[in-house]
């Protein structure tokens, strides 16, 4: 468990670009992660702020607006109020949602980086930029695209890789091209500010790994998701880059006007949108009349951000150095960022519109907010990648939420309008529950308690440790004991013969969906109050009542008393239907053609992938021989981007064999690698070097390109076919 406990926490989610629509997997990454655990904290009774806003500055908008012929203003303005509503409709709980527009932003992140000039964090470099000659203007990162050194994907853009996830410099693009006009970029000197992240490494490297910083334990490092310190240490270990704050663009947060060489230049986005979150605290503290620097500055807050995968370095990384450099800020207490989250086994794409728009779903199925929130947080990625599908959700809206949470809730309403007209039933505590379905002990009532006592227990435990999954299961949990308890006692039987075990039953049950009233509320808000009011309860406001419950049921007290009258119920979830699962699937696959067919420059060209090839006879087939290999070595061969030179062990001799995938990966990294050669293609020459082979390759429908390889630890030579 912690190691401190903070007085305070101030919660962060990712602040979503404006340049288009918000679509489950942003949903799965920043934002539903940060609700439910700011939910739990405020029913902790616990300090916390939930900030966010639109990130609404850089080439990302000015990109959006070219494309749909407006003002980049008209673009924030336009998605800032989407997202705005968005967020609410589905219940994500900011306590501010800001924009990066505003003038306290542009003022704050100014601020920030006049004390940083100050202080000598920057240095001025002058460097050879990509610029666009037709355009007659430097080239932001993202109006360059080109192939990936990394993973060889050939829509790159120039700060990352959409594919991999790699960071990237424009620079490091294979065969860069102007997004402007297609041309290829030339380079023209520009002066600007960098941050010297090289002089940050050692003491990153002692906080990330040890969670130790200015000689304090400042967090623990066994609290992080091994795979956002996996990607902090492999970015450390590769040398860290001086990174530039500043850039040539016409949208965005100007450099401080009295600086000498800021004419024409912005903020980096990266720099100003972080400080966003300094803002938007700001701002709701200006509103509240509170003071916004004690959740930034005094080492008893916990500052937490919410991301995903793509965002680690900015924030555990670049943002804290920045932290740091200015100096009177805390660092991140966690970096809780999610992976990705796939749809019917392909990658959420908004230039494919291949997604689920979190807009469009409120309107296409009203009222099934929860429905949504459970299906993604019971898939949340916290770990890796995961999936979403149409089928997955309507078995586990059928299965779960109507089989079991559902079902228990108007079970024990039904009988207790049928057995007691809905007045909370009272019964003798010491009774000797001997009825005809077996024995039940005299405190029955008192040792179910304690089991949903030490199952919230348990889903609080794993809330504070960002396990969602698991905390929702234990919720899940209880729900399914109180099924239990009805099945096996089954008190419709026994009402007449039996009333006292009944009533105890009855209690019993009552007290469970109460706590789950509570319970229930971080994952399905909605739900929550829908429970409150069929129990006749008020509704949650997030004020310390989990806290209560968790209290109530360690003193053995009830939390509804007997007597109380409950109200009607009503059904909580209801079966989804194939009709309506068809209509999302039809829908998301015609969203997809219309703009394949569109032909967008980032479109993939179905044809080019199409494999269909004319039917042969098994002789033909028999005449290739396919073996296993080994790379053993592999060079760059000069004069030609595309070609390595590689050298194959395949058992009875090496191979060389020259292959066209040098854009799709880089040398170094094939060694060892395990392939399939064709053995028997008639040696050719390339660039005067003597090809003697083949190796079997499998290209998706993006022009990524992956080695075909046998089973892991096969022995080379072994024939294939
Ligand atoms: N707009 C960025 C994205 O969508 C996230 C910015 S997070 C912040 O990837 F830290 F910069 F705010
Ligand atoms: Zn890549």
């Amino acid at each position: 468990m912690a190691i401190r406990l903070p007085k305070r926490y101030l919660v962060t989610s990712a602040l979503p670009y404006a340049n288009g629509p918000l679509h489950i997997g942003h949903l799965a990454g920043a934002y539903l992660s940060a609700d439910v655990f700011v939910r739990f904290l405020r029913l902790m009774k616990k300090d916390v702020l939930f900030v966010c806003g639109s990130d609404e500055n850089g080439a990302a908008i000015t990109m959006r607006a070219q494309k749909e012929g407006i003002t980049p203003q008209e673009i924030v303005d336009k998605y800032h109020s989407l997202f705005e509503d968005t967020f609410k409709r589905i219940g994500i709980s900011f306590d501010i949602y800001h924009r990066t527009s505003s003038p306290l932003h542009h003022e704050t992140s100014q601020d920030f980086f006049r004390t940083l000039e100050k202080k000598g964090q920057f240095v001025m470099k002058e460097s050879m930029q990509f610029y666009d000659e037709k355009a007659q203007q430097f080239l932001a990162d993202r109006y360059i695209k080109g192939t990936c050194p990394k993973c060889g994907y050939e829509s790159a853009y120039g700060d990352q890789c959409e594919n991999c996830g790699s960071t990237l410099n424009p620079t490091d693009l294979i065969n860069p091209k102007s997004t402007l006009t297609n041309e290829t970029p030339v380079l023209k000197s520009t002066t600007h500010w960098y941050l010297p992240l090289e002089n940050h490494s050692e003491w990153l490297s002692e906080w990330l790994e040890n969670g130790v910083f200015n000689g304090k334990k400042v967090h623990d490092p066994a609290e992080w998701k091994n795979h956002v310190l996996g990607q902090c240490k492999s970015w450390i270990e590769g040398g860290l880059q001086p990174r530039a704050m500043t850039r040539d663009l016409d949208w965005g947060v100007d450099v401080p006007q009295e600086l000498p060489g800021s004419a024409g230049k912005k903020l980096y986005v990266w720099l100003d949108a972080p400080i966003g979150y300094i803002s938007a605290t700001k701002q709701l503290a200006e509103d509240r009349k509170t003071d916004w620097k004690k959740y930034w500055q005094d080492k008893d807050s916990a500052l937490i951000h919410f991301i995903g995968k793509d965002n680690i370095v900015f924030h555990s990384i670049i943002f804290p150095a920045l932290l740091k450099a200015h100096g009177d800020y805390i660092l991140p207490d966690n970096v809780p960022a999610n992976a990705f989250m796939n749809l019917e086994g392909q990658k959420i794409s908004t230039s494919r519109n291949w997604a689920i728009w979190v807009h469009e779903y409120l309107d296409d199925l009203p009222g099934k907010e929860d429905e949504l929130r459970y299906v993604m947080i019971k898939n949340m990625p916290e770990q890796r990648d995961s999936e979403f599908t149409w089928n997955n959700y309507q078995d586990l809206v059928d299965n779960e939420l109507v089989g079991n949470l559902a079902n228990f809730v108007n079970r024990v309403l039904v009988l207790s309008h049928k057995f007691y007209k809905g007045k909370v039933p009272k019964f003798e505590e010491e009774q000797d529950f001997i009825g005809s379905h077996g024995p039940l002990e005299d405190s029955f009532v008192e040792a179910e308690l304690m089991d949903v006592f030490d199952m919230l227990f348990e889903m609080r435990e794993k809330l504070y440790l960002y396990d969602f999954r698991g905390a929702l299961q234990q919720l899940m949990n209880i729900s399914t004991m109180g099924n239990q308890i009805l099945q096996f006692n089954e008190p419709w039987k026994i009402v007449e013969d039996d009333p006292h075990k009944v009533k105890a039953i009855m209690n019993c049950c009552i007290q469970i969906v109460a706590a789950l009233s509570v319970a229930v509320r971080p994952f399905m808000p909605f739900t929550s109050d829908k429970m409150r009011d069929m129990l006749n309860l008020p509704p949650i406001e997030e004020k310390g009542e989990l806290l209560k419950v968790l209290d109530r049921l360690a003193e053995g007290e009830f939390l509804i008393k007997p007597g109380h009258q409950l109200n009607q119920p009503e059904h909580l979830f209801t079966r989804i239907s194939d009709e309506v699962i068809q209509k999302q699937m039809d829908k998301l696959k015609s969203n997809h053609l219309e703009t394949a067919s569109a032909g967008t420059p980032d479109t993939p060209k179905k044809s080019d992938n199409n494999h269909t090839a004319d039917t042969i006879q098994f002789d033909d087939f028999a005449k290739v021989s396919i073996v296993t290999g080994k790379i053993t070595d592999a060079i760059k061969v000069e004069k030609a981007d595309k070609l390595l030179r590689l050298t194959v062990d395949i058992g009875s001799e090496k191979r060389t064999i020259v292959s066209g995938i040098a854009l799709h990966f880089k040398p170094e990294d094939l060694i060892g690698k395990d392939v399939m050669v064709v053995a028997n293609l008639a040696p050719r020459k390339l660039k005067g070097i003597e090809s003697n082979g083949m190796l079997l390759t499998a290209e998706d429908g993006e022009g990524r390109l992956g080695l075909v390889s046998p089973p892991v630890g096969w022995p080379v030579g072994s024939h294939v076919g």
